[in-house]
């Protein structure tokens, strides 16, 4: 095929070398052997190979990549994040908030879809770097990404238990039992500690929903398009529908005041500082446009629909949460939307209940496509990374009637489900923003590497602007957002990353395949032997 002839082709061959796979040369000093070994590269060519023979029909278009994507976006970040992040940080400036954080998305967007274009297979942040930064940096985003659609799932599940439960109370005017429909965690800012939350033992609407899932995901049925584009048309349907109708009941008093003045010195605490706290916060609702690249091997022209779709996805869920945020905080006062499903506190407040139930409906069908998608997508990053050596290869392993990862399904999903299950949403919510903000950092920063170091690849889609613009304004708006959030998120994302860079140095760099695969070249060329170096042969490949 002519675009894979493109893409094997494109890696100049100076550019390949010194990130290479190359045994150590005789002149090489140790540590420029071990940097270098750190920045191996994967061949384009190797991806290729990697790539499953799926016999998918290239079938989808532009349009049914952006479906895709808002089908994977619009969630628990609108439907309950915008409320709590309005009532404890932004009042109604938080469309203030949700616009800074637009644009830091759109930005990543951009960068994203370079290096997409670059690689027009199916991938994730962690394929295209492992292709274009090398192995270590791939390490830390791959790392990163399972923390990103592990803990969005769980954040997900939960906002999906509350639709649950708003809608018995819509429906059927029951009340579940609170005891075992929200979180036994709760956090507190002042100690700045866990604390347990009286009464309540077990979110166990959030656990069951993520068990179910993942059952439906270990068996392998797999959502079809056609069923993903009724889910997020209806999804998007009562988004309007809530819109338009909200509109006629806004009360513009409610807008006042517009930025809450911050009384605590908080830095938190509302005000001007609150807003940008707060975009961190919902930085998490435009999460998920990434899954449009999942799809690569399915699309016509994937160099030019998938920044398409991933550009267009965003742009349809921004103006839709500028206008919900508008309604939202319009109709209620912001103090009274602390609560686990806001939209429906504001449409019970204009009592319409056939639209309160609607839209119920509407968030329950839109939040499992989204925590399904997340739970698909987390697997196949471990997998990828098992496949690569850098776990052990028990993670990689299909089971042989589903044809699925079984293992790494079963262990991410019971993860999540306790997770789901005892946290509080709030922190979740926020340890999955940090986690991909980090994760877009490093991707604007290898963009712009690899517009330096690598002009020649062929771009389907660059961003604009010329060689820095949007990677360093990109990544300055993910650090600004990274400042603004909560000490205890940063805390955590640290914690993870150094679990994972131990589990890298004691682990995957010494297994990891393409090492391997160097120094059994060494070891073939009869060259000076490295005692690092592990010598047995390279384990086939996991089909
Ligand atoms: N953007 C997704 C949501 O808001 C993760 O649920």
């Amino acid at each position: 095929m002519a675009e894979n002839d493109i893409t094997k082709s494109a890696v100049p061959t100076g550019y390949a070398f010194w990130t290479s796979g190359k045994p150590k040369q005789p002149n090489e000093i140790n540590w420029k052997y071990h940097l270098r070994k750190l920045l191996t590269v994967k061949k384009f060519s190797d991806l290729e190979n990697d790539q499953e023979k799926s016999g998918l029909k290239r079938s989808l278009n532009a349009v049914d990549l952006t479906m895709i994507g808002i089908g994977a976006i619009i969630g628990t970040g609108i439907f309950v994040l915008t409320g709590q992040a309005a009532a404890t940080k932004a009042g109604p400036a938080i469309v203030v908030s949700f616009i800074i954080s637009g644009i830091a998305a759109s930005f990543a967007a951009l960068s994203y879809s370079e290096m997409a274009s670059m690689i027009p297979i199916a991938g994730s942040a962690y394929t295209y770097s492992y292709a274009t930064m090398g192995e270590l940096i791939a390490w830390i985003i791959g790392w990163d990404l399972i923390l990103e659609y592990a803990v969005s799932a769980a954040a997900v599940a939960i906002g999906w238990s509350e639709y649950f439960v708003s809608f018995f109370q819509d429906a059927f005017g029951v009340e579940l039992n609170p005891s075992w429909t929200s979180a036994p965690l709760k956090f507190t800012t002042k100690t700045q500690s866990f604390e347990l939350v009286e009464g309540a033992y077990f979110n166990l609407l959030a656990f069951l929903i993520v068990i179910i899932l993942t059952a439906i995901l270990t068996i392998g049925i797999k959502e079809s398009a056609r069923v993903n584009a009724v889910i997020v048309a209806y999804k998007v349907f009562v988004v309007i529908l809530f819109i338009i109708i909200g509109a006629i009941y806004v009360n513009p008093q409610n807008y006042q005041p517009f930025v809450p003045p911050n009384t605590t010195g908080r830095w938190d605490d509302f005000g001007v500082s609150g807003i940008f706290s707060a975009a961190t916060t919902v930085f998490f609702a435009y999460i998920g446009f990434d899954a449009v690249s999942t799809t690569a091997q399915e699309c016509r022209n994937p160099q030019r629909d998938m920044p398409l779709g991933i550009i267009g996805s965003l742009v349809i869920c921004s103006v839709l949460y500028i206008a919900v945020c508008l309604v939202l905080t319009g109709i209620v006062p912001y103090q009274q939307l602390n609560t686990g499903a806001p939209i429906a506190v504001a449409t019970s407040k204009i009592g319409m209940k056939w639209l309160s139930i609607a839209i119920d409906l509407g968030a329950l069908a839109g939040l499992t496509s989204v925590i399904l998608c997340m739970l698909m997508g987390q697997p196949r990053i471990f997998y990828s990374m098992a496949n690569d050596g850098l776990f052990p290869a028990v993670a990689a392993k299909i089971h042989p009637r589903f044809q699925t990862p079984y293992v790494t399904i079963m262990i991410t999903g019971f993860f999540v489900a306790v997770l789901a299950a005892i946290f509080p949403i709030a922190v979740l919510a926020e340890m999955t923003s940090v986690g991909t903000l980090f994760a877009f950092f490093l991707v604007h920063i290898g963009v712009m590497i690899l517009r330096i170091k690598a002009p020649e690849i062929p771009r389907q889609f660059k961003a604009p602007g010329g060689t820095y613009f949007v990677p360093i304004v990109g990544a300055l708006l993910t650090v600004l957002l990274l400042a603004t959030a909560t000490k205890p998120s940063i805390e955590r994302l640290f914690g993870w990353m150094a679990i994972g860079l131990l589990i890298y140095a004691f682990y995957g760099r010494r297994n990891s395949k393409l090492a391997r695969r160097a120094a059994d070249l060494e070891f073939n060329d009869g060259n000076k032997e490295d005692p690092n170096d592990i010598k047995e042969p390279i384990e086939k490949p996991i089909p």
